[in-house]
């Protein structure tokens, strides 16, 4: 089985105007050779835009969440066919962020992935330990029960990608040391070859949380690390360009 390419994809959260669109720009613009598939994924104000603006890029765009169902009545959510219409590639799901601030189950984020693949996206799954739950030894069972939760069957033999965001690492400057993110990433693949066979070991597994130029290197070239998922450092083009460049 080859090694999965790394993607290293921006999560623009809930920033960005149409002005930002000229960050995008600069990404694709100073992209370069890289062995990385790079993605961006905006607030879905500016997914059809800058899908626009980077069409004849490298760069893909994803969303940040989507509805499980096709369409219907769900006042402010998004269908993952109306991103895959406006151009979108890929989406996230299961962000802690949505967990979070919007009681996302696995069960929902399994019901999203569904949704994912049937509008032809490829998810990027997020999973990822609180402080409390890692201070009290559970990292390694609760990622691996996201994993199981989160992940229906109907993947088997799709593109997706699974990201490691440690909660307390994001937006916070902190993060795990490599051993930790290795840990947590081999567990991870063990998980994933359980449910998917050999094709489980193709599976991109990113490492989110206070991702920066500076990190980069030493994450990226840790074991079972096949990319990034990106938050304020993606919101301007010369850092993400750099944790790129440090593939
Ligand atoms: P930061 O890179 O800002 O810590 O955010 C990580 C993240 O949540 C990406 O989805």
């Amino acid at each position: 089985m080859t090694a999965p390419r790394p993607l290293i994809a921006g999560n623009w959260k809930m920033n960005g105007l149409a002005a930002s669109l000229a960050e995008a720009k600069a990404v694709a613009a100073g992209l370069g050779d890289t062995a990385a598939r790079v993605a961006l994924c905006p607030s879905a104000t500016l997914v059809a835009q800058m899908a626009w603006t980077l069409k004849d890029s490298a760069v893909l765009v994803g969303g940040q969440d989507c509805h499980a169902q096709a369409s219907g009545a769900h006042t402010g959510d998004v269908a993952a066919e109306q991103l895959a219409d406006a151009g979108a590639k890929l989406v996230i799901v299961g962000h802690s962020e949505r967990r979070a601030d919007h009681g996302e189950t696995d069960a929902a984020v399994a019901a999203k992935t569904l949704a994912a693949l049937r509008a032809g996206l490829e998810p990027i799954v997020c999973v990822g330990e609180t402080l409390e739950q890692r201070k009290a030894g559970d990292t390694l069972a609760v990622v691996t029960g996201q994993v199981r939760g989160s992940l229906p069957a109907e993947l088997a033999g799709k593109a997706f990608s699974v990201a490691y965001e440690p909660v307390w690492a994001i937006g916070t400057g902190l993060t795990p040391t490599t051993p930790e993110i290795e840990d947590v990433h081999r567990a991870i693949r063990a998980t994933l070859t359980e449910l998917f066979g050999e094709a489980g070991r193709a599976v991109p597994i990113l490492y989110g949380g206070s991702v920066k130029p500076s990190n980069a290197v030493e994450i990226l070239h840790a074991d079972e690390v096949g990319g990034a998922l990106v938050g304020g450092a993606s919101l301007k083009a010369d850092d993400f360009l750099g944790i790129i460049r440090a593939l």
